[in-house]
C-alpha cells in the first residue's frame, strides 16, 4: 500500500516542476550530482576530471593520446548538471566545441562554480591552461561565463539537440535514466552524430533514493502513478538495460557495447519479484538485477 502522504507531496511537487521548471530547481537546489552542497570545489573537479578519465577509457584512448584523439572535436554532452566542468576539460583538452544540452536550465555561473573553475584548471598542462582561459568571456571573471563558439548550452523540450550530423562524439554520464523520451534521446544523438561518430554513456539504473527496502522495490509503483508523481522532476524513467538493448537495436548502429557496472543480489531479485509492476514483470533476472551499465557504440560510416 503506498503511502499516501508520500504521494500526495510527490503529485503536488510534480504540478510545481510542470508548470515552472525553474522555481522547481532553485527550490529543490539541484545541482545534477546529488547534494552538493557540502562538497568542495576541488572534490566537484575531480569528479570532472574522473567523468573524461572514464570516457577515454571506455574508448581505449590511452591517457598520453588524449589530445591527439580530441583534437578538433566536435562534441555533443546530454545533461551536464549545473556546471559544464565536463565540456571545460575537452576543449582544454584540444576539442573544438561542445554543445552542452538539457531538457532542464541547470547551469548556474554561481561564486562556487568559480571556484569550481579554478580548482578545475589548477591541474592543467600550460598549453591546456591557454586553451581553457581562451573559453572566458571575461578571463578575469569565470562567472560572465564561456564564448558560445566553444561552449554552448541548450535547453529543449525533452532534452534534444537538434543537431544534424555535426558532431563527432555524444556522451552523458547518470543522464539516460532521467530522461523523458528515450528513444528519441537516442534518435537525437545518432542524428546529431556524424557517419563514422561514437556514442558513449554511463546510466545508473539504481533507484536515485526512491526504494524503501529492497534497491528494485521502486519498480514496484504502476506506471501511471510513477508518471504522475515524477514525470516533469527529472528522476529516473525506470527503464532497464532490456530496453536500452531494444532501442539500440534497431537503431542503426553498429559496435554496440552494453556493459554492465553493478548488479543487485540474486536474493534482492527474487523478494522483489512478486512486487513488480507490469512493465517489469517479464525481464530476466540478469536483466532486472542490472543496476547501471556503460553503452557504446558507432554510427555506420556513409
Ligand atoms: C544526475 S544529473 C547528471 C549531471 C552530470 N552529467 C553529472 O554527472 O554530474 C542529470 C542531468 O540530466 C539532465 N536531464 C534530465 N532530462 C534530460 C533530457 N531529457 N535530456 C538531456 N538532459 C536531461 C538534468 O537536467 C541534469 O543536468
Amino acid at each position: 500500500m503506498p503511502d499516501l502522504l508520500r504521494v500526495a507531496r510527490a503529485v503536488a511537487t510534480n504540478q510545481v516542476a510542470r508548470l515552472s521548471p525553474r522555481a522547481y530547481l532553485s527550490l529543490t537546489g539541484q545541482t545534477g550530482r546529488g547534494d552538493a552542497l557540502g562538497e568542495s570545489p576541488e572534490y566537484i573537479a575531480s569528479y570532472f576530471k574522473r567523468c573524461v578519465d572514464d570516457y577515454l577509457a571506455f574508448a581505449g584512448v590511452p591517457a598520453e593520446q588524449a589530445e591527439s584523439w580530441l583534437a578538433g572535436k566536435t562534441i555533443v554532452e546530454y545533461g551536464p548538471g549545473d556546471f559544464p566542468g565536463v565540456a571545460l576539460l575537452l576543449l582544454a583538452l584540444g576539442a573544438r566545441k561542445v554543445y552542452c544540452v538539457d531538457r532542464f536550465p541547470m547551469v548556474r555561473l554561481s561564486q562556487k562554480n568559480a571556484e569550481v573553475w579554478s580548482a578545475l584548471i589548477a591541474s592543467l598542462t600550460p598549453i591546456q591552461l591557454e586553451r581553457a582561459r581562451a573559453l572566458l568571456r571575461n578571463p578575469q571573471a569565470p562567472s560572465e561565463g564561456f564564448h558560445t563558439e566553444s561552449v554552448q548550452y541548450v535547453v529543449r523540450a525533452h532534452g534534444f539537440s537538434g543537431l544534424q550530423e555535426v558532431c563527432d562524439l555524444a556522451l552523458s554520464r547518470a543522464v539516460l535514466e532521467h530522461v523523458d523520451d528515450l528513444p528519441g534521446t537516442f534518435g537525437d544523438m545518432r542524428a546529431a552524430l556524424k557517419p563514422g561518430g561514437v556514442a558513449i554513456h554511463l546510466v545508473d539504473l539504481k533507484s536515485h533514493g526512491l526504494h524503501q527496502e529492497n534497491p528494485l522495490d521502486f519498480l514496484a509503483w504502476p506506471n501511471w502513478l510513477w508518471s504522475l508523481m515524477y514525470s516533469h522532476k527529472g528522476v529516473p524513467n525506470r527503464w532497464r538495460l532490456d530496453r536500452y538493448r531494444e532501442i539500440v537495436d534497431a537503431l542503426g548502429v553498429e559496435s554496440v557495447r552494453l556493459e554492465p557496472t553493478q548488479c543487485a543480489s540474486a536474493s534482492d531479485v527474487l523478494a522483489v519479484r512478486p512486487l513488480l509492476s507490469p512493465p517489469f514483470r517479464d525481464l530476466d533476472d540478469e536483466d532486472l538485477a542490472c543496476l547501471g551499465l556503460w553503452i557504446g557504440f558507432r554510427k555506420p560510416a556513409a
